[in-house]
């Protein structure tokens, strides 16, 4: 396959879908070229000679790249602008957010075939293509350190001859893969953990990673109620919200929260939590696309209110390009690895393919609904 990889113009978006890396292992295949747009890794630190040197040609122009590939990598999904450039037939890759329903329906009728990453199936064969988790375990690191960097205190408990300073607390909300990551991260910098989450299987990674486990009392529904059979989290009664919220009151300091993709967050944090925390607490909103698990952050703004510290950063792996890109960029080589045939490099849209289907969003100029 041809295959593009343009620059990308989402305001913020810093990342771009293919490093020297993955290009020399596409080229390597000899079934596959690449151009790559002049500047489409400048902001990850890549420069178009290091492109050029893995094998890429570089096109000036977005057209341009659209003109010659068939399958186009992306990390955000074309917005309006791009879509009506891309041309009958071609491919595109990347987090399409397959919510955004007038986005997927304006690549069908342009007879795009999409392929949303979001909606890869969390199954082992597709591991080495889950964005999803590459992006939340960097987006649970820079949360922490953001946090880090907005308190106004040590983090780790620090004894001198002017007295003892007592270590940060935190308190992660969500043990998912950002959690987790979250954990380490404060761990490393001497704060004193506590985590929760409504999956109790959780527990025992919490605690792996040196964290304490914070229960909240569940009653054998709960528990029922907790997972789905994917090992995703579901929403929880009403009654289980207003114990857990309880605990949250209980606690405060920093505070970092990570919640369910692709559905509205839990409030976690309530307005009246906020207003008993410590003044100079912070709040690491991480699922603040989906509403958010505090009703008082703000989308990519850090706001104070009643004396805390609130952080609403929708796109934290942006601010770490070179890194978020290498590993975004592993991931859809996998993903291109599965689509495209060996011999021939033709994209094979085989829909008896579980990840295959589950990521495709359009095709034959219709929106695929899920099969779930
Ligand atoms: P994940 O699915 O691995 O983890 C979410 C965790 O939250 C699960 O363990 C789940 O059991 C838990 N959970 C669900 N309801 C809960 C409740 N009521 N109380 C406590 N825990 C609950 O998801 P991942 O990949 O860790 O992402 C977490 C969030 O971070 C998502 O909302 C995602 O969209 C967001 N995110 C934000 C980024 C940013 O830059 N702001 C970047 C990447 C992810």
């Amino acid at each position: 396959m041809r295959i593009g990889i343009p620059k990308e113009i989402r305001p913020g978006e810093t990342r771009v879908a293919a490093t020297p890396e993955t290009i020399k292992k596409l080229i390597a295949t000899q079934v596959h070229t690449v151009i790559v747009q002049a500047g489409a890794g400048m902001a990850a630190n890549i420069s178009d000679q290091q492109f050029e040197t893995a094998g890429a040609g570089i096109s000036d122009t977005a057209a341009d790249v659209y003109a010659r590939a068939d399958l186009l990598l992306k990390v955000r999904g074309p917005d309006p602008c791009e879509t009506a450039m891309l041309p009958p037939g071609m491919i595109v890759v990347g987090l399409l957010a397959p919510h955004d329903r007038p986005g997927i329906e304006a690549l069908a009728a342009r007879g795009v075939t999409g392929f949303a990453l979001e909606r890869l199936p969390r199954i082992t064969r597709a591991q080495t293509m889950d964005v999803l988790s590459s992006q939340a375990n960097i987006a649970g690191y820079k949360a922490v350190i953001i946090a880090a960097n907005e308190y106004g205190r040590f983090m780790p408990m620090l004894m001198t001859a002017a007295g003892t300073v007592k270590a940060a607390r935190v308190l992660v909300l969500g043990a998912g893969v950002a959690g987790l990551q979250a954990i380490a991260t404060a761990k490393r910098l001497g704060a004193v953990i506590e985590a929760f989450d409504v999956r109790p299987a959780t527990k025992e990674q919490v605690e792996s990673l040196g964290a304490k486990f914070i229960e909240v009392p569940v009653s054998e529904d709960d528990r029922r109620q907790a997972e789905t059979a994917g090992g995703y989290a579901r929403e929880m009664s009403e009654d289980y919200q207003r114990r857990q919220a309880a605990l949250v009151d209980e606690r405060s300091r920093i505070i970092t929260t990570a919640l369910i993709p692709g559905k509205p967050a839990p409030v976690l944090l309530r307005e009246e939590t906020i207003r008993s925390m410590k003044p100079g607490s912070v709040v690491v909103d991480l699922a603040v696309e989906q509403g958010g698990n505090c009703p008082l952050t703000e989308r990519d703004r850090i706001v104070v209110k009643h004396g805390v510290i609130l952080v609403g950063y929708s796109n934290l792996p942006a601010m770490l390009a070179a890194d978020a890109s290498a590993l975004y960029a592993r991931n859809v080589l996998a993903f291109v690895t599965l689509l495209a045939d060996s011999k021939s490099g033709a994209a094979n849209v085989n829909r008896e393919d579980e990840i295959i289907a589950g990521a495709l969003v359009c095709a034959d100029g219709r929106v695929v609904t899920p099969q779930t």
